[in-house]
């Protein structure tokens, strides 16, 4: 049966681009190779534009992000000579916002020991999941710049979390554990320190728990669990946590499997369906330019998308090519992971790897 699905791809700046590039030599072989044709359209905002026309996006814009499309495959946004990000925020928190993609959804498997710092029996097998908040939190961007009370400047970010937003993502932390499987649901946060919210969280998290008894839970404070993502990343299982945590979660998980160039993420409204996929890392100015940005992180989203596509035959193709590079000793890897390889490089061993029988 033929069938046919409509993206629309964000490069963004420095590095998102490159890796961006490599994700559509995956869509144009999967379009040539079988019946499922992915097709896309770019969507080139980035900071040059931003420079020259003072906006990046417009409300007017998000129709045609929307309208008829299946999902969003984001690079990366960030450049030096916007040094507080106003434009990264005005697209990409903008579009979690107003597209309501509550859940950030970032999954963290060791594929290979080789490319983490932790010694091979702390690491091997691990596979965590985090579920982030996405939408509230200090990321709301209620605060200001005020005189502070002894007659120096000031400065605050207000967290804000309603029982809607916290309900749904816990929900969908459960509701994905049990349909994987799953043992285990963590509440991370900082309920000791930052009352209200924890308190908030911790009501609801128990309260909905209840609904999937078989299933267990804990509830940690983040600085002990980060130590623990380090010291035990096997021990952790589904974890779901605030927009701020869950962020540095995500990296720090990244880092104990082999770093921002192989972790992807999901950012998901499972009401609308619609879903935008990225990289965990962001536009990584030291490398961009270079041609050794790591593409796998990249790729590992497009293979999110296709499973979001329904076309869930090439996600698990293209994971599974993916694993298999990872994993064997003589592909070439990027500087990242201790290599040589140029970005293109990995994209063609990976993309011969592919099964497309
Ligand atoms: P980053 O993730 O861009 O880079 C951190 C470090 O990881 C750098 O040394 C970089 O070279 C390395 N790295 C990241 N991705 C890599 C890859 N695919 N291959 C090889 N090495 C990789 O984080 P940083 O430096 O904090 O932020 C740079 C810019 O990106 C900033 O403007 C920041 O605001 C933005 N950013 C955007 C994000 C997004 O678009 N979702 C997420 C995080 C940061
Ligand atoms: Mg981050």
């Amino acid at each position: 049966m033929n069938t046919e699905r409509k993206i629309i791809i964000i490069p963004g700046d420095g590095i998102g681009k490159e890796v961006t590039n490599e994700a559509v030599k995956v869509i144009e072989h999967i379009n040539h190779s079988s019946c499922d044709v992915v097709n896309y359209e770019y969507f080139n905002r980035d900071a040059d534009f931003y420079l020259e026309h003072g906006y990046i996006l417009k409300d007017s814009d998000i129709k045609s992000l929307t309208d008829g499309v299946d999902g969003i495959l984001f690079g990366a946004i960030g450049d030096p000579r916007i040094p507080n990000m106003e434009h990264g925020r005005e697209l990409l928190l903008k579009l979690r916002q107003s597209l309501d993609l509550y859940v950030n959804f970032r999954p963290i498997r060791a594929v290979s020991n080789c490319y983490s710092p932790l010694k091979e029996n702390r690491v091997e097998g691990a596979d965590m999941v985090i579920f982030r908040e996405n939408t509230q939190g200090l990321y709301t961007q209620v605060g200001g710049s005020v005189a502070g009370v002894d007659g120096t400047q000031a400065a605050m970010d207000t967290a804000y979390y309603s029982t809607h937003s916290v309900d749904r993502i816990i929900r969908e932390a459960f509701e994905w554990a049990v349909a994987n499987d799953r043992r285990r649901v963590d509440l991370v946060d900082k309920a000791n320190a930052v009352t209200n919210i924890g308190q908030l969280w911790r009501t609801r998290f128990r309260k909905i728990s209840k609904e999937f008894n078989h299933i267990e839970t804990g509830e940690h404070y983040i600085d002990a669990y980060c130590q623990r993502m380090v010291s035990d990343p096997r021990s952790i299982d589904v974890v779901v946590s605030s927009n701020l945590f869950g962020d540095i979660l995500g990296d720090l998980g990244a880092g104990v499997v082999g770093g921002l160039g192989i972790t992807p993420s999901a950012n998901i409204n499972p009401q609308s369906g619609i879903a935008l996929f990225e990289p965990v890392h962001g536009s990584a100015p030291d490398i961009a330019g270079k041609g050794i940005a790591n593409p796998v992180a990249s790729l590992y989203s497009l293979a999110l998308l296709y499973d979001h596509l329904r076309l869930d035959k090439w996600g698990k193709r293209i994971t599974a090519a993916v694993d298999e590079y990872l994993q064997m000793a003589s592909s070439h890897k990027t500087p990242d992971l201790g290599g040589e390889a140029g970005t293109s490089d990995v994209t063609e061993q990976i993309i011969s790897l592919i099964d497309v029988s």
